[in-house]
């Protein structure tokens, strides 16, 4: 049986396709395909791994649906239509765990990078401007003993709170859909309603999935919410916030700083105005950017596809209702 894959991943996931006796295609271009080119590409193969920036959308599955099992190369399947999916009764498969530390890492960077406005200064050191003996502005702020809050507490959320937590001795809130029992009596961590998490946060960090119901829920009546001191801190998707909105509340210093793995769209503009702010820190979507992270990434989606092509259940399955 053929796989394609639509992107260049670790080996490790590969090795593992081809040891299962299945044949495998990489992308040998290694740039993103269009839609259509993965349509066409996809009629001769009977797996894909779908791996870069493509959406797997209603034209692609019903085109596809021959295909026995869509590996994602990614945690996140928001660019996944499901319900098509289900009805064609196709398994899609994504990666999780395996990049909860990785990811959080980042969280953990941008907090720390913006807290010091440590990209602006760099910036400023290549422009010339060292300001050693500047001793009023452009200060940083501590985070010892303030609070985190984490929009969406899983397991990603998890790992940057503990970080947090455990680094500055931080006090945790969130706001889930439902309790994080494990958050709470490991991490002392304590459920918030949405407008408290605004309210009391002095980091507000991003970690849900991202759905229609949270899509642009960080708007500008949302971030004037915040406190003024206040760092927001976007690693899940760009998709949540508003970038205009952002952009004014950064502005008009209605939140204090920013720090972004995710943009919408990627790639972000080069001349965008958050780049030139010196409260906020920007990263191209990072997160799982480790060699660690993405070997584990590639094992995972590879025995997602063993599994699919061997009329198994996937291991890491993101609709189990089409096994039903
Ligand atoms: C994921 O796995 O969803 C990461 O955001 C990389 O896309």
């Amino acid at each position: 049986m053929r796989i394609f894959v639509s992107k260049n991943i670790a080996d490790t996931g590969l090795k593992l396709l081809e040891g299962a006796g299945f044949s495998v295609t990489v992308n040998e271009e290694n740039r993103d395909l269009t839609q259509q080119e993965l349509i066409e590409i996809c009629q001769s193969f009977d797996a894909l791994l779908s791996a870069g920036k493509h959406e797997i959308d209603k034209e692609l599955l019903e085109k596809c649906k021959h295909l026995k099992g869509i590996a994602l190369h990614s945690v996140g399947y928001d660019h996944v239509d499901l319900e098509m999916a289900n009805k064609l009764k196709i398994p899609i498969g994504n990666t999780p765990e395996v990049l909860d530390k990785s990811t959080s890492d980042i969280a953990f960077l941008l907090m720390l990078a913006v807290s010091r406005n440590a990209i602006f200064k760099y910036e400023k050191i290549k422009k010339g401007e060292w300001e050693y003996a500047n001793l009023t502005e452009d200060l940083g702020v501590e985070l010892y003993g303030k609070t985190l809050g984490v929009f969406g507490l899983g397991r990603i959320g998890y790992q940057m709170a503990k970080k947090c937590a455990a680094a500055f001795d931080m006090k945790i809130i969130y706001h889930n859909r439902g309790k994080n029992k494990e958050a709470e009596k490991g991490l002392n961590a304590m459920y918030v309603p949405f407008d408290e998490l605004l309210r009391q946060s002095d980091v507000l960090s991003v970690h849900a999935n991202l759905s229609a119901e949270t899509e642009g829920i960080f708007n500008a009546d949302v971030f004037s919410q915040m406190k003024p001191s206040s760092i927001f801190i976007n690693t899940a998707r760009g998709g949540f916030h508003n970038e205009e909105d952002l952009i004014g509340a950064l502005e008009s210093r209605s939140i204090w700083g920013a720090g972004l793995d995710v943009t919408n769209p990627e790639p972000m503009d080069k001349d965008n105005p958050l780049l030139g702010m010196p409260y906020v820190c920007v990263l191209p979507h990072i997160g799982s950017a480790t060699v660690e992270t993405r070997n584990a990434m590639s094992e995972l989606a590879a025995k997602n596809l063993i599994a699919a092509l061997n009329n198994k259940k996937m291991p890491h399955i993101v609709n189990p209702e089409v096994y039903n």
